[in-house]
């Protein structure tokens, strides 16, 4: 310790008086988001004089909130917007900063239930891919932030919010200053490291905290005090105070505390702040002072300072000149810390401090992060394209688990780079992005089945690592260049460049073989050039043959999709019609002897196919919109098969006659069996439940993602959610209901807008239906399978809709009164509590603020996984003999919190 201590000192004296004007005084180095300030607005703090901007360019995610009422006109503006992250594990912001450049940055989160669920959260917060610290609550009135001291390579900056379970992310506001004096203050013994800030403290009896315009660097200087000192204070004029390279503000200097026992020492204690015995933090601190007793030309103040009892520093004191005495290497290996300033012998006058500041140092250099011309090229990509991967958020690479969908890396030189980019189905349209180019170290990449155009770029074979190369299914034109050929054909590149009917897979090809060579990908060309004779000539004729195959199926796909685009695509294409004639259905409906059930479409009657059953819907023709779209329309839905679906079958088209068959589905629908219409079967318990949402969940994000174009659905609700015999769901009546005409028939104008209660609010006012419409449809029917509840109900002549409903009650924190109560409170209540919210969000009045169905069907996953591990704990416990043990797991597994 006592080499520490020699090498640890340091006194930085005043600057001489005359330098004292304080600089950076105007807001040139800040950057003031007030997070979920909705808008593109701006506003000035009136306390601060800050003007603080919206988030709204920093971020793609997450939904912005309010906290309630009375921590709004209790704290500063910039607390009462918050931006929460409901859905995705990490969420970032990127905040364009100057690179090489110090920063002071700061978070800060105020609750403030502003969920009303009155539950803190707890979550991680990363500076890029570095963790820096776990965001935890004490109270929800009380606002909380975090600081450090960094400095940026890189001309952005990642600030990211980390799901761990523990309630869900938000923050409220994000504050970075440039601080300048790099070489004399905050600097570390390894400049590499960063600081985090444990306490900034001033001393004098006063409750006001201290920051902007009194600090240029907008530190934060909280009160404190001790009932052993005494407050020596006076007020000097700006000139007569020698300010030093901290720029301690003048308020702060000119308030010091001395103990009342003149001859007594000055102590400052502080504990280790351990999060886990891992981690033992090391600090660095700061002492700052200005002495205004005015000394007598025999006095002398002088201060001797110990650590934990060891002499660590002497400091001489002069009037009216800021000093600050502060440590150059870490200290480290104790759990107390203990600073005691005393006088010496020589001293006249006792002890005094202004201000103490304690860091604790953040080694952020030990993990790699991806190299930024990688970052910036996905990240031009993902903008462009609009690549709607809900986790494409901050480093693509780090951390390994939150690596970006798609993506792989390995590290080359200090850095991580991509060496795999897998955009196959994301809907990518135009050219071939120019930012691959810029991805020098990759080795796969697959951009097959999208409706990418233009030729192929040259920069591919110049990619000097490409081992694999994926282009199917595209509409690719222009011919593969002889590069990318002699790659393939050398055993360097894997290439694909199949079903792009445009592109021409040689250099060479000549208009008259065109036809059969652009059917072909260049597998084929490979094979002719290589083996003569007899095998090239088999090769032409299989061919011929796959050409005229793929003419037929070619003008066939014509005939049913138009001009359409569909994922769907392949040899099943090439199936038998299944059209039936009028005469058939009657047979297979024994004379519509059977009937399933009526809707909006049509009356359904029950059939056999060959001892198949079959659910027959019979429609009037009045209420089909266009024959020729209907048919179309039918053809494409024939082809859509999902396990979550109801597959279609056939369709009977005869005059007035028109029919689609459907395959049977045992156990009636979902809404039977939660109103208790249903007289077979078994009650749903939460399981069945939970199994149920997520089936349907599944069956419309596979619409909404799997199909291209995406299918909306436009009438989600549970009487189109269909139960087969074990009790799996399947969503019924897709995409049909364009067919229908959307004016003059009112009836079927119903249909097209959806059922009561089901419906988008905002649909009313925008008169579009997109893919958020059928995520609100989806939250109503989660939340009449939460509750078992009707949509509407009529209350002392309110109507009252479900969601209403739910609302009033989530606030009341008792998830007992929400679910049905039918389950007599035999369910997981964390996961019914996760189910809720997501149903909430899924019927916000707005629908950027509802989440996708790909969130949806993940946390419906995840839900349904602790439902069942749940189930199982449980099980085992009534298999042991209740010893110690499993009461004890009784005793936890009842204390799971009900209120979330
Ligand atoms: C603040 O908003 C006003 C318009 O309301 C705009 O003119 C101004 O540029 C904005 N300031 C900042 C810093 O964004
Ligand atoms: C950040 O900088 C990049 C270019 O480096 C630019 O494209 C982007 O628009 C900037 N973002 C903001 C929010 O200013
Ligand atoms: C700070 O120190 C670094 C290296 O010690 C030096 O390159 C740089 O010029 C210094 N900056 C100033 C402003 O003195
Ligand atoms: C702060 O101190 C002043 C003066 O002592 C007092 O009037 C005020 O109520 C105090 N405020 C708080 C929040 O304690
Ligand atoms: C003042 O402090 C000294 C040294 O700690 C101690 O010996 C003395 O008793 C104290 N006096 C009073 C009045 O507490
Ligand atoms: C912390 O220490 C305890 C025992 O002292 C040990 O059981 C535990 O695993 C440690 N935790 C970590 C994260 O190292
Ligand atoms: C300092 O000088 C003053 C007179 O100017 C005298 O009263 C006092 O005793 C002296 N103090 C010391 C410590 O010498
Ligand atoms: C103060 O520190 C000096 C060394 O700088 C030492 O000589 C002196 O004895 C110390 N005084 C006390 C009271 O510890």
């Amino acid at each position: 310790m006592a080499k520490i201590i020699t090498n640890s000192l340091f006194l930085l004296l005043g600057a001489l008086s005359f330098v004292a004007t304080i600089q950076g005084q105007d807001q040139s180095g800040f950057i003031s988001i007030d997070c979920g300030l909705p808008g593109n607005s701006n506003y000035t703090e009136k306390n601060t004089g800050i003007n603080y901007i919206s988030d709204a360019k920093f971020i793609d995610s997450g939904v912005s909130k309010t906290v309630s009422p009375q921590d709004k006109t209790t704290h500063p503006q910039y607390f009462t917007y918050l931006r929460s992250f409901p859905y995705g594990t990490r969420n970032c912001y990127r905040i364009n900063v100057t690179s090489a450049t110090r920063y002071l940055m700061r978070a800060s989160f105020l609750y403030g239930n502003y969920d009303g669920l009155k539950k803190l959260p707890e979550f991680d917060l990363y500076l890029g891919v570095h963790f820096w610290d776990t965001v935890k609550f004490t109270d929800s009135s009380v606002s909380i932030n975090y600081e450090i001291i960094h400095t940026l390579s890189t001309d952005y900056i990642h600030i990211c919010m980390v799901n761990k379970g523990t309630g869900t992310p938000f923050i409220s506001v994000i504050e970075m200053r440039i601080l300048d004096n790099a070489n004399s203050t905050y600097v570390t013994e390894d400049r590499s490291t960063s600081l985090a800030r444990f306490r900034r403290l001033a001393f004098g009896i006063t409750n006001l905290t201290y920051r902007y315009k009194d600090d240029p660097y907008d530190r934060i200087w909280e009160p404190y005090w001790d009932q052993k000192w005494t407050q020596l204070s006076s007020r000097l004029s700006n000139d007569e105070l020698g300010q030093n390279a901290f720029k301690v503000p003048d308020v702060v200097l000119e308030t010091s505390a001395t103990p009342k026992n003149a001859t007594a020492s000055l102590d400052l204690y502080w504990e280790e702040d351990y999060h886990n015995n891992e981690t033992q933090h090391q600090y660095y601190f700061y002492l700052h002072f200005a002495d205004l007793r005015k000394l007598a030309p025999n006095q002398t103040s002088s201060t001797n300072i110990t650590i934990n009892g060891v002499f660590w520093a002497t400091v001489e004191l002069s009037y009216a000149n800021a000093d600050s005495t502060y440590s150059k290497v870490p200290w480290y290996g104790s759990k107390k810390y203990h600073i005691s300033l005393f006088r010496t012998e020589s001293s006249s006058l006792p002890p005094i401090i202004n201000a103490l500041e304690i860091y604790s140092v953040k080694d952020f250099s030990s993990q790699l992060e991806t190299l930024k011309d990688d970052v910036d090229a996905v990240t031009n990509i993902k903008r462009a394209y609009r690549v709607n991967r809900r986790n494409w958020q901050g480093d693509p690479c780090v951390p390994n688990r939150y690596k970006w969908q798609g993506v792989d890396c390995s590290s080359f030189d200090g850095f991580q780079r991509i060496t795999s980019l897998n955009l196959s189905s994301s809907g990518l349209t135009g050219d071939i992005p120019a930012d691959i180019s810029k991805l020098t170290m990759l080795k796969s990449l697959d951009l097959s089945n999208n409706d990418l155009s233009g030729t192929i770029p040259s920069f591919l074979a110049q990619l000097q690592s490409l081992e694999y190369l994926n282009l199917a299914n595209n509409t690719l034109t222009g011919s593969v260049s002889n590069e990318l050929l002699q790659k393939q054909s050398d055993g360097l590149l894997s290439l694909s460049v199949g079903q792009n009917p445009n592109l021409c897979a040689s250099t060479s090809c000549n208009p008259q073989t065109n036809d059969t060579r652009k059917k072909e990908n260049n597998v084929v060309i490979a094979v002719v050039a290589s083996i003569a004779g007899i095998l090239l000539l088999l090769v032409i004729i299989a061919a011929v043959i796959i050409f005229h195959q793929r003419k037929r199926y070619d003008a066939a796909r014509n005939i049913i999709l138009g001009k359409r685009r569909s994922s769907i695509k392949g040899s099943e294409l090439e199936s038998k019609q299944r059209q039936y004639s009028f005469n058939e259905v009657v047979k297979m409906t024994n004379n519509f002897d059977r009937i399933l059930g009526r809707g909006g479409f049509g009356t359904v009657y029950h059939g056999f196919i060959d001892d198949i059953q079959v659910a027959v819907k019979m429609l009037s023709l009045s209420s089909v919109h266009g024959y020729q779209q209907f048919v179309a329309e039918v053809k494409l839905l024939m082809r859509v098969h999902h396990r979550n679906l109801t597959s279609l079958i056939g369709y009977c088209n005869e005059e007035t006659n028109i029919g689609l068959i459907y395959e049977y589905m045992a156990n009636g629908n979902l809404d039977e069996h939660l109103s208790g219409k249903a007289n077979r079967g078994r009650s749903l318990n939460w399981e069945d439940r939970l199994g149920i949402a997520l089936d349907a969940a599944q069956g419309l994000e596979y619409l909404h993602n799997g199909c291209k174009p995406p299918i909306i659905h436009r009438d989600v609700k549970c009487t189109n959610i269909l139960l087969n015999e074990n009790f799996h769901g399947k969503l019924a009546d897709f995409g049909l209901s364009k067919c229908f005409a959307t004016d003059g028939d009112t009836h079927v104008s119903t249909i097209v807008a959806g059922t009561p209660g089901y419906l988008d609010p905002e649909y009313t006012t925008s008169n579009r239906l997109t893919e958020k419409s059928d995520v609100y449809s989806f939250g109503v029917v989660l939340l009449r399978i939460i509750t078992g509840q009707a949509v509407i109900m009529v209350r002392e002549d309110m109507i009252h809709h479900i969601s209403q409903r739910v609302n009033s009650m989530v606030a009341e924190g008792d998830i007992t009164k929400i679910v049905d109560s039918r389950l007599q409170g035999d369910f997981d209540s964390n996961s019914a509590w996760r189910v809720v919210e997501i149903a909430m969000a899924s019927v916000s009045a707005i629908s950027v603020e509802r989440p996708y169905m790909s969130d949806i069907v993940k946390e419906l996953k995840e839900c349904l996984a602790a439902e069942l591990a749940r189930k199982h704990n449980s099980c085992e416990l009534q298999n042991e003999d209740l010893g110690w043990q499993g009461s004890l797991n009784l005793i936890s597994s009842d204390m799971t919190p009900i209120a979330r």
